[in-house]
């Protein structure tokens, strides 16, 4: 069998190490081996990858990105290169639409010039929170940081025949998110405040790579909502994080938004929880967002990062 070529932008990221140690047939820590959502298990040799971090491939340097992809040839791009600081972005404006914008139109403009195909990642803060269900992939999106106006000028600089998927609250045994923070609390015997008036679905990153295997084996087209299943708060999650350590009910309390101090810079959606119905009916579910926190946690708690 010859290799499918896929090369990964932004492979140093929390999402990036994860498809990468995928596509090599290898389980990302806190991934479960046995997700398969298209029914075929990752073998080796399968893939032959191109790992490109920041260092190696800025995406906002067109003529770089053409050349990446023009000497590689891949079947299929994995972009995850992005301009994630959502209130950093607020005030670096040009960077965020120069990586987010730009640099995903310069990723599938070299894909189609060499007939490669581009599945891109993007976000639920496309959204502007005042949905009264799960968003699904025909909704409207307006956003209201410039980080998710700088995510949907990326979706729109895409293809109708690029994969576009929509994801929300990630997080990764590697790189640093908010579980983290509160995992070290729990773990350090000290107390957090989360708000309960934002909801939304959270996203295991080795879950997310298993999506993302599958569609670059399918290379489908169009836009997908991808994450965990289930819609919580970020207090549901703290009480979660602290019940896993043993915490009783002190160690997370809950807040509203307008409490927060100082305020964050980025506005956030009241809700923004995703309706994966699309992807799980062609494909399979994701898991339960408690079952894949509960792997991560298992996988930070034993130093797997
Ligand atoms: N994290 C979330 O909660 C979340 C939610 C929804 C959607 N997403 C989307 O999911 C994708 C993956 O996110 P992630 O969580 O893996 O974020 P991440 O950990 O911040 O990874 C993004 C990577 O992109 C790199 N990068 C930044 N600017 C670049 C440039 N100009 N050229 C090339 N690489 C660049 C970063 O490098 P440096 O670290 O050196 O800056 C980083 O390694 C992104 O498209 C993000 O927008 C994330």
């Amino acid at each position: 069998m010859r290799a499918t070529r896929v090369l990964v932008t932004g492979a140093g990221g929390q999402v990036g190490q994860d498809v990468v140690d995928l596509l090599g047939a290898v389980t990302p820590p806190g991934g479960d081996p046995a997700l398969q959502l298209d029914g075929r298990a990752v073998v080796e040799g399968e893939f032959e990858v191109a790992a490109l971090t920041r260092h190696d491939l800025d995406v906002t340097d067109r003529a770089a990105v053409f050349a990446a992809v023009a000497a590689f040839r891949p079947a299929a791009v994995v972009h995850l290169a992005a301009y994630t600081a959502v209130d950093r972005a607020e005030g670096d404006v040009a960077t965020c639409l120069a990586v987010n914008a730009d640099g995903t139109g310069n990723v599938s403009d070299a894909c189609a010039a060499t007939g490669c195909h581009l599945i891109a990642v993007s976000t639920d803060y496309v959204f502007d929170g005042g949905a009264v269900r799960a968003l699904r992939e025909d909704d409207v999106p307006r956003p209201h940081s410039v980080y998710g106006m700088s995510k949907l000028l990326g979706e729109r600089r895409c293809r109708a025949s690029d994969t576009v998927v929509r994801t929300s609250w990630v997080m990764g045994v590697r790189g640093r998110s908010v579980i983290h923070v509160i995992a070290q609390r729990a773990r350090a015997g000290e107390f957090v405040r989360f708000v309960d008036d934002q909801r939304g679905t959270v996203t295991v990153a080795a879950d997310l790579a298993r999506a993302l295997v599958t569609l670059v084996r399918e290379r489908p087209g169009g836009l997908w909502h991808v994450a965990n299943t289930g819609s919580l708060t970020w207090f549901d999650l703290a009480r979660f994080v602290g019940q896993w350590f043993g915490r009783d009910d002190d160690f997370a309390t809950a807040i509203a938004t307008r409490d927060l101090v100082p305020p964050p810079r980025a506005p956030r959606p009241a809700r923004s929880d995703l309706d994966t119905s699309r992807f799980a009916s062609r494909w399979a579910p994701l898991p339960a967002w408690t079952a894949g926190v509960d792997r991560l946690l298992a996988a930070w708690n034993a130093g797997a990062a």
